[in-house]
């Protein structure tokens, strides 16, 4: 396969932050359209700032750069856009997280972001088509009663939003606090993920997985810590959606060719490859692929069945499954 093959292998993308898909041409495109004053005077100049030391260093800036979206026009224009670049990156499946409170703490009503989001993933026809769900996320760094609130504000929306997730700065935020506000999104039929071992300890992946019940974990880097949840996340199929750019760009890992995906792999762990933050981390989900062969030196046949795992970890049909894990059987063999 070469690198355009290997980027374009159909895949499902399970960890993607919209909001982390801001180029800063749009976050200048954008501020000039909504009169936002920006601390940066140059493309090249915020572009320099993307340099983090850990996850809250990315996360100021993260949060910042959201200020330029204001109005629905903005929340259709950012996801219509990363649909148009995902479809070069083999992705046929997406599970979109966005992060409500990051934009109702500034006074953008949540209609306007739920319902911009979905208008701009319903406007971008690909070929091959791309399935795009949406998954909101609590801040789990901003108070538990904000997050039921958010519960309930996104009530007359789920039918656009299949699930909840739990994000933003994790160490000192152990999961076990949102236990209420998870228990009711599961009555409510809605599925669940949660950030854990990204930066924090093992014990934050059990609380996640004993106390909120969530489906995946995402990241989970840190799990490899721990024997005992090695062996529970291996023998109970929980799948961790992997993030490797990112974990190097937020210093979680030295660099690619050191980062604990091969570990993982040999453990038994059902691992995903994602993107989390594109724009901020140096490339999107079929970029990732790539640097893994390129600097990881994973072998093709892993990464076709990371590929393959993505389908299998995803909350789609099992006709849609089966149909896409044709294509990709169909596209390794070509
Ligand atoms: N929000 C956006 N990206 C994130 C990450 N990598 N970890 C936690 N919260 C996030
Ligand atoms: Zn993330």
């Amino acid at each position: 396969m070469d690198a355009n093959q290997l980027r374009r292998l159909p895949k499902a993308e399970l960890h993607l932050h919209i909001e982390g898909t801001l180029e800063p041409e749009m976050v200048f495109e954008l501020a000039r359209r909504n009169d936002v004053r920006l601390p940066y005077a140059t493309v090249a100049d915020l572009r320099r700032a993307h340099a983090f030391s850990d996850l809250p260093h990315f996360l100021d800036l993260y949060y910042a750069c959201m200020a330029v979206l204001q109005t629905e026009d903005d929340f259709a224009d950012l996801a219509a856009a990363y649909l148009r670049t995902a479809a070069a990156q083999g992705v046929r499946h997406v599970e979109v997280f966005f992060d409500p409170q990051a934009h109702t703490s500034r006074g953008i009503p949540i209609a306007t972001v739920v319902q911009g989001l979905r208008r701009g993933l319903d406007s971008v026809r690909t070929e091959p088509a791309i399935h795009a769900d949406l998954i909101a996320c609590f801040l789990r760094d901003r108070p538990v009663a904000e997050a039921e609130q958010t519960l309930d504000d996104l009530a007359p929306f789920f039918d656009s939003v299949i699930g909840v997730g739990l994000d933003s700065a994790e160490v000192g935020f152990p999961p076990g606090q949102f236990a209420s506000v998870f228990a009711r999104a599961r009555e409510a039929g809605l599925h669940v993920v949660a950030h854990a071992g990204e930066e924090g300890p093992p014990d934050y992946i059990w609380e996640a997985l004993d106390v909120l019940g969530i489906e995946r974990v995402d990241h989970g880097i840190r799990a490899l810590e721990s024997a005992s949840l090695i062996e529970r996340l291996s023998t109970d199929r929980i799948p961790l959606t992997a993030c490797p750019l990112s974990n190097v760009r937020l210093r979680c890992v030295d660099t690619l060719g050191v980062h604990p995906l091969p570990a993982m792999l040999d453990a038994g762990l059902m691992v995903t490859i994602n993107s989390d933050d594109p724009a901020y981390f140096g490339g999107y989900v079929g970029d990732v692929f790539v640097a893994l062969r390129d600097e990881l030196a994973l072998p093709e046949e892993q990464l076709i069945a990371l590929a393959r795992n993505s389908f299998t970890a995803s909350f789609i049909s099992s006709e849609e499954r089966a149909l896409l894990l044709e294509q990709l059987a169909a596209h390794s063999s070509s």
